[in-house]
């Protein structure tokens, strides 16, 4: 822990760390069989398989204190090509490869993972507080540690996706039992952009099954196992709104030991420590095997030592070693029941699931609608609006000061051209504020959405002519949090409190689509001109990567500025459907009706807007 790797640290800057020669095992166990270069092959598809865990390996590799055999000989029963009985698909390293984080520890560490890479295994790695300097986050640019298991090294693996910008977190996919899992490896700790990196990989993979390792999760401190300080703050930040994480491992901490927890989606998440450095021959290169079995829904889970195994086999091993073979505690060896079907397709029914509506064509990100609720009823504070496009953008119902004579309808009035029959019923107000609007939740993968390639934003409002300029003026119809300030935007005519994006109405009911486009210190603005009072209007905003067009009921209006406008900032936040926020507050609630939203990823033209996607509302030729 902490002051072993001070102490670490110092002894090797005093006294100068010679190049250490290995193997100098008192087991003389240096012979491996090595597999054929490409030989690991598991079956994807086979309702059973196993995940290996390699926790904390330090001891093996501590200054002049050079031990890899251990560790070859679990790499070598993760690879061996012959056995399928294990059928072994992915093996995760739990940090603390190393005690000191040198060089010279990775170098011979390091010759040990080429093993795996060179059969073709899949793994991943994450840096624990012995591999780096435990008082930095992941933004401590690079270590001996990062230069060892850097996107470099990975960068044949079949199942890695990528790493954050500092390169210490990464995620892999594997498929196995006929379907892709999702593996997490995260630093010791995650600076804030690393968190927003994190939940933007999890929001864009919310279907895949997830398990997530980081080397300090849950702890053993207090006598039974919990989430450590550092713990509370990733479960809060990361693991609790993501409902496709199942189980969560991690070392750093003994002896082992397990936990679960419920998830905001009411769904059991388990937490399991699994650490032996303490133990003889610093754990003797134990692993742990996460046996999945989706027919029976079980994952049966044990822990032993290949290496200690293979002595037993050659008769060499001594008093301890044998102890240290198979591990039986409760702790070590046990069954989890997990019900992968229910557990797994639940998931996707609230979060993911495209619904079939025609409207949802190549590129739709969002698509909300608000029919089929009784007219003039109340919308609850309960509420949530499903995400048609099934990317899970859910709504989520804020009340800002709602009074009664400032609570949301529903309504089944419409445009005439709308797909969906039914709107809701606005009435906010200003001074003091009231009302109630909705916003996307957080994590909705809409809410990191850049588009760089263009986009098409479409919506139909209505204003009644009870519409009052005092109190309604420069209110949303949809609007993302953060403010250009918190952007950076510095140029000329930069209001720093204003939103980021927003598709406003001024004091003269003029459309007024103000955004700050990426990469560049300005703002933008299309102008629409004053909305007729009592009817509807659908309204849409077309980027094609260069130029924004607004346009009404189809029609292009006049105010649409010549100007290079590429993309759309985001700061990672919600965004709200009739809300309105000024400088970080939320300032101005719609007063009106708004029907159907749709966001696309790419510039429409006009014949695929909403209003021309039903063919009787086409006008005859
Ligand atoms: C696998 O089996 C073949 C023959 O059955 C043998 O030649 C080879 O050495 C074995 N490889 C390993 C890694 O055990
Ligand atoms: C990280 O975000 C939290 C809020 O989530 C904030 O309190 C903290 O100041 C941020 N830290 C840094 C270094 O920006
Ligand atoms: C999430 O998905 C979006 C859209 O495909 C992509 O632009 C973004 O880079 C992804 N984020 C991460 C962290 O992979
Ligand atoms: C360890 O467990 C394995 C699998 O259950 C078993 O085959 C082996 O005999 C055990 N070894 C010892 C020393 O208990
Ligand atoms: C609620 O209204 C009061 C004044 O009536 C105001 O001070 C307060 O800021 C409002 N709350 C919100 C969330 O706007
Ligand atoms: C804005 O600038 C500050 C200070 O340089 C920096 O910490 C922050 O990350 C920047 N924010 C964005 C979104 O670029
Ligand atoms: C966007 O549209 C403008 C005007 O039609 C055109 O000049 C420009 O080349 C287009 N850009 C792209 C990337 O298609
Ligand atoms: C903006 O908000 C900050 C706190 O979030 C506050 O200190 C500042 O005075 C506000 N500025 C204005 C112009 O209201
Ligand atoms: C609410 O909807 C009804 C029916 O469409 C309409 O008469 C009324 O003006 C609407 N009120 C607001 C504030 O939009
Ligand atoms: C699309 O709808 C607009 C507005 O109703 C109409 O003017 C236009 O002709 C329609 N275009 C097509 C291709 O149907």
């Amino acid at each position: 822990m902490f002051i072993r790797q001070l102490l670490g640290i110092l002894a090797a800057a005093s006294l100068g760390v010679q190049a250490f020669s290995w193997p100098n095992d008192p087991y003389g166990q240096t012979e491996l069989t090595r597999a054929p270069k490409g030989c690991w092959k598991p079956d994807s598809e086979s309702k059973q398989f196993t995940l290996a865990v390699m926790p904390d390996t330090q001891y093996l590799y501590d200054e002049n204190r050079i031990h890899p055999v251990p560790m070859e000989a679990a790499f070598e029963y993760v690879m061996s090509c012959n056995e399928t009985r294990e059928n072994i698909v992915f093996m995760a390293h739990l940090g603390d490869i190393a005690q000191n984080g040198l060089a010279e520890e990775y170098a011979v560490a390091s010759k040990a993972f080429d093993l795996l890479d060179e059969t073709g295994v899949a793994y991943s790695t994450l840096a624990g507080n012995h591999d780096i300097d435990s008082s930095t986050d992941d933004t401590r640019g690079s270590t001996p540690f990062l230069d060892a298991f850097s996107s470099k090294r990975f960068a044949h693996s079949k199942t890695y996706q990528g790493s954050n910008k500092g390169g210490y977190n990464s995620y892999h996919i594997f498929r196995a039992g006929g379907r892709e899992w999702l593996l997490m490896a995260l630093d010791w700790r995650l600076s804030n952009s690393s968190f927003d990196w994190a939940n933007e990989v999890l929001s864009n993979h919310s279907s895949l099954p997830t398990i997530f390792t980081t080397h300090e999760l849950v702890s053993p401190d207090t006598g039974k196992t919990e989430f450590s300080e550092y713990g509370e703050k990733v479960w809060d930040k990361l693991i609790k709104n993501h409902d496709q994480i199942f189980l969560t491992l991690n070392g750093h901490f003994w002896p082992a030991g397990r936990t679960h927890r419920t998830n905001s989606a009411g769904h059991r998440v388990d937490s399991h420590i699994t650490n032996y450095q303490n133990r003889y021959y610093g754990g003797a290169g134990m692993i742990r095997l996460y046996r999945f079995d989706l027919e029976k829904n079980t994952i049966d889970v044990s822990t032993f030592s290949p290496w200690i195994h293979k002595l037993m086999k050659q008769g060499k091993a001594n008093k301890l070693a044998k102890q240290e073979a198979n591990l039986t505690s409760d702790a070590n060896r046990f069954t989890m029941s997990v019900d992968f079907e229910k557990r797994f397709s639940k998931s996707k029914s609230t979060k993911s699931k495209r619904w079939d509506v025609k409207e949802v064509i190549p590129g739709t990100l969002a698509y909300w609608r608000f029919d089929g609720h009784k007219d003039q009823t109340r919308v609850s504070s309960k509420q949530t609006i499903k995400d048609l496009s099934g990317h899970g953008n859910v709504l989520v119902f804020h009340g800002a000061n709602e009074t009664s004579a400032h609570t949301m309808h529903w309504s089944s009035a419409h445009h005439p051209q709308q797909p969906g029959h039914g709107s809701l019923n606005f009435t906010g107000q200003k001074q003091p504020l009231r009302g109630s609007y909705f916003q996307t939740v957080d994590h909705a993968p809409i809410n990191y959405a850049t588009f760089e390639h263009g986009y098409t934003f479409e919506a139909f409002y209505y204003l009644p002519s009870s519409w009052n300029s005092d109190q309604n003026a420069w209110s949303s119809i949809l609007s993302r949090w953060g403010t250009a300030g918190q952007a950076n935007k510095t140029g000329a005519g930069v209001d720093s409190d204003e939103p980021i994006v927003s598709l406003s109405l001024s004091d003269d009911r003029e459309l007024q689509w103000r955004v700050y486009p990426l990469h560049k210190n300005v703002g933008s603005t299309n102008w629409g001109h004053e909305s007729p009072f009592d009817d509807w209007w659908h309204v849409a905003v077309v980027n094609n990567g260069t130029l924004t067009k607004m346009y009404v009921d189809g029609c292009e209006v006049v105010r649409n500025p010549q100007q290079w406008v590429p993309g759309l900032t985001t700061l990672n936040q919600p965004w709200m459907l009739g809300g309105y926020s000024y400088n970080g507050s939320i300032d101005q609630i719609f007063y009106g009706s708004i029907g159907d939203v749709r966001i696309v990823d790419r510039p429409l033209s006009i014949d695929e807007f909403l209003i021309n996607s039903s063919a009787e509302n086409k006008s005859p030729p």
